[in-house]
């Protein structure tokens, strides 16, 4: 992707994880980015050629190609109406990464027919480790390639049916929330069993991004690599059963589940 002008409206967690991404990634040695918020003053340490910090969001969607929209959900309607005079169909694609808000709830209050495109990412994105699940409109889909040049230099990607995107906040986004809590656990576990908490995290994260890039190298099935490190009657297997029978997997399944019905209740808010 060459001579694109991305504006990132809404320099929060999100999007500053985004921007580092694709400062990290390299997309600013050959495109722009303008990061816009209305109180500017965390964003001034940020200099860069490339870059153009501002708090007038109709000069950074007049300035740019790609429009990620990455305010709350409940400060998307006025910004939409901000900027929705500005926006040109032919020129502009959205990139909406907030959460519960359709493609069609941003048709309507644009007005217009534009490419729109959802991704939901994770703050990982600024490791370059993001997992994004996109959809689109059925005009974003010509620009669906100008969107994986995004996501895929921050992190993996994957098309999904919009229908699939309430799932996805909850497996992407919360997911990291969720793993954050297994690692400090097993933090905890290990102080207990006599390591240092230093030592201790450090173990347990790499032990996690190990058992994590098992996977993800090979395309493996979990039980299979729990096979491999179980020995009858050993202590991998007691440990995993007492942990099972105190509801390991069930407290997972039903926490996803709660994420996503609490999602849903959002939808439309
Ligand atoms: N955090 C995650 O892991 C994650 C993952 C996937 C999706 N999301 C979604 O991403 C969105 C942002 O989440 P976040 O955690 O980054 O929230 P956040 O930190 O509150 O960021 C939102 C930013 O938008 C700015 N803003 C608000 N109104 C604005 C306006 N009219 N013009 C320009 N900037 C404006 C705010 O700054 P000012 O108040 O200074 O304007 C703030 O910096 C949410 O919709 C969330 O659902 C988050």
């Amino acid at each position: 992707m060459d001579n694109q002008t991305i504006a990132i409206i809404g320099a929060g967690n999100l999007g500053l994880a985004i921007f580092k991404g694709l400062e990290k990634g390299g997309l600013l040695a050959t495109n722009k980015v303008i990061l816009t918020r209305r109180e500017l003053s965390s964003l001034e340490k940020i200099k860069h050629q490339q870059v153009m910090v501002t708090s007038d969001n109709v000069q950074a969607v007049q300035s740019s190609d790609l429009i990620i929209l990455a305010v709350q959900p409940k400060q998307l309607s006025g910004l939409l109406e901000e900027i929705r005079d500005h926006v040109d169909p032919e020129r502009h694609t959205l990139i909406s990464v907030i959460t519960a808000v359709t493609i069609e709830q941003i048709e309507q209050t644009i007005g217009k027919s534009c490419a729109v495109v959802r991704a939901m990412p994770n703050t990982a994105i600024a490791v370059l480790e993001s997992m994004t699940c996109i959809a689109c409109n059925d005009k974003g889909k010509a620009k669906l390639s100008l969107v994986h040049s995004i996501f895929d230099c921050v992190g993996k990607t994957m098309e999904i049916h919009e229908e699939l995107m309430q799932a996805a906040t909850v497996v992407c986004a919360s997911g990291i929330a969720f793993w954050m809590r297994f690692i400090r656990a097993t933090t905890q576990g290990g102080v207990q069993l006599g390591f240092d908490a230093e030592d201790a995290q450090q173990i347990a994260v790499q032990t996690c991004k190990g058992a994590a890039s098992l996977l993800a190298g090979n395309g493996g099935h979990p039980e299979k690599e729990i096979d491999r490190v179980t020995t009858p009657q050993g202590c991998t297997i007691s440990g995993l059963n007492e942990m099972e029978h105190h509801g390991l997997s069930s407290a997972l399944i039903k926490g996803l589940v709660t994420s996503f019905e609490r999602i849903n209740a959002m939808k439309g808010k």
